[in-house]
């Protein structure tokens, strides 16, 4: 019997992923990924048909433990994943200062790495039968820029893109592979940034098409995902309304 084709979407309990993972969940069954299991059922609920849809729980910091955690669920659940995308992410501003070697680990373990051992075990013939096709990375658009208290957040996305390109050589022609680097939007992981009305007013005059949702990342996610995209791959794709190529004073 031929197995179902999932699209896996880390980060789903909880603001773009959980977006992303709706929004997908119209045409596919998706494979809903996260730590938290109230808030994947809140997901769940709200994509289209529930019922066909699967849960991974797995904290993705444990990244020796990736590799096992995921072909035991694509075995035992007798499925396939037929495009990965990776939302799960960890972001902690740190001046310099206060910088640590635990941070950084956690960045990049989350970011990056976990990233590349899904994509490891995703392309093992007797695990996924080469159903692979798509891979789309959530990057930020402070992987080419800078700002101050996100060292090691922006390194770990730059590492992501890095990830991206080298994927994308390597896996080609049966895998594309891209990133979708968003500006800031108002989630779960920014939320202390907008508390402060006159910060917020501040932010948003910088982005010349106005403030940005979770469904606009999940339109281009949508997009890099489907055959419209078949000859792009290795790209990173800004999703931020202009905000990076904004140099009004
Ligand atoms: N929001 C923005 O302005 C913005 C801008 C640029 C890029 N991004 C990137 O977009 C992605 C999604 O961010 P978001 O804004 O949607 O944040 P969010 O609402 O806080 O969601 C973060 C997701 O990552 C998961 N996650 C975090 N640590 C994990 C771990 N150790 N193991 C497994 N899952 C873990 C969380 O799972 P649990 O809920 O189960 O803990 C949650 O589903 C991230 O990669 C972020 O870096 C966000």
């Amino acid at each position: 019997m031929e197995q179902k084709s999932y699209i896996l979407i880390t980060g789903a309990s909880s603001g773009f992923g959980r977006e992303i993972a709706v929004r997908l969940s119209e045409n596919n069954p998706v494979i809903l990924h996260g730590r938290d299991k109230e808030r994947l059922m809140k997901t769940l609920a709200a994509c289209s048909p529930a019922g066909k849809h699967l849960i991974w729980e797995f904290d993705l910091s444990d990244v020796n433990g990736v590799e096992e955690s995921l072909t035991h669920f694509l075995l035992e659940n007798n499925c396939v994943v037929g495009g990965f995308v990776h939302s799960a992410g960890y972001m902690k501003m740190l001046p310099l200062k206060v910088l640590s070697v635990d941070a950084f680990r956690q960045s990049f373990d989350v970011n990056v790495i976990s990233a590349g051992m899904i994509a490891k075990v995703l392309m093992k013939r007797k695990v996924n039968q080469g159903a692979l096709k798509s891979i789309v990375l959530i990057s930020s658009n402070v992987s080419n820029f800078g700002v101050k208290a996100m060292s090691a957040y922006a390194a770990s996305k730059s590492a992501v893109d890095g990830l991206m390109r080298c994927l994308a050589v390597e896996l080609a022609p049966a895998v594309r592979v891209n990133s979708v680097l968003p500006g800031g939007v108002r989630t779960a992981m920014t939320e202390q940034i907008y508390q402060n009305e006159e910060i917020t007013e501040k932010v948003d005059a910088t982005y010349p098409l106005g403030p940005g949702t979770p469904s606009d990342i999940a339109g281009a996610v949508k997009f890099l995902l489907s055959d419209d995209a078949r000859w792009i791959t290795g790209q990173q794709l800004f999703v931020d309304g202009g905000r990076t190529i904004n140099i009004t004073v």
